[in-house]
């Protein structure tokens, strides 16, 4: 059965900063997501805050907002069957150290807050991050 979702993606400041995202977003193409809305903003600390909001009590939170919120990001809504998933099986694990082969954290990640590419992890997190960006 079809089941034709749609995710965001974020192409994070290291990847930017690096000139990376044309090379990055080839790799989602090749793979046969379609980028229906994609834009480059740079958020203020209290949006990152907001946007992560999820990982208020974790330790790394704080380091983590800066980090995204440090320069500017380019943040994509893709589309594909089974997007969601299969966007983070193209991004590979958190910790690049640990991804596989041929995922995108693999080749580009420089560390595990380094990473390259934010994806969303649910269905629910999907609409919610999408409606975050694109809403207006
Ligand atoms: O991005 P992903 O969904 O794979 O991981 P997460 O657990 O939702 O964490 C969000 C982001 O926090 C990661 O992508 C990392 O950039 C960062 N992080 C970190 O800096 N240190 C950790 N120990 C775990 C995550
Ligand atoms: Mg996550």
């Amino acid at each position: 059965m079809s089941n034709l979702e749609q995710t965001l993606s974020i192409i994070k400041p290291d990847a930017v900063e690096r000139n990376l995202s044309e090379e990055i977003k080839q790799e989602f193409k090749n793979k046969g997501f379609i980028i229906l809305k994609e834009k480059k903003i740079k958020l203020e600390k209290d949006e990152a805050e907001k946007f992560y909001q999820v990982h208020q009590t974790k330790p790394f939170y704080n380091d983590l907002c800066s980090y995204l919120s440090s320069g500017p990001i380019i943040v994509m809504i893709l589309e594909k069957e089974n997007a969601v998933l299969e966007n983070r099986k193209l991004m590979g694990a958190t910790d690049p150290e640990k991804a596989e082969e041929g995922t995108i954290r693999k080749k580009f990640g420089i560390s595990i807050d380094k990473n390259s590419v934010h994806g969303s992890d649910s269905q629910d997190n999907a609409k919610i991050e999408i409606d975050f960006f694109f809403k207006d």
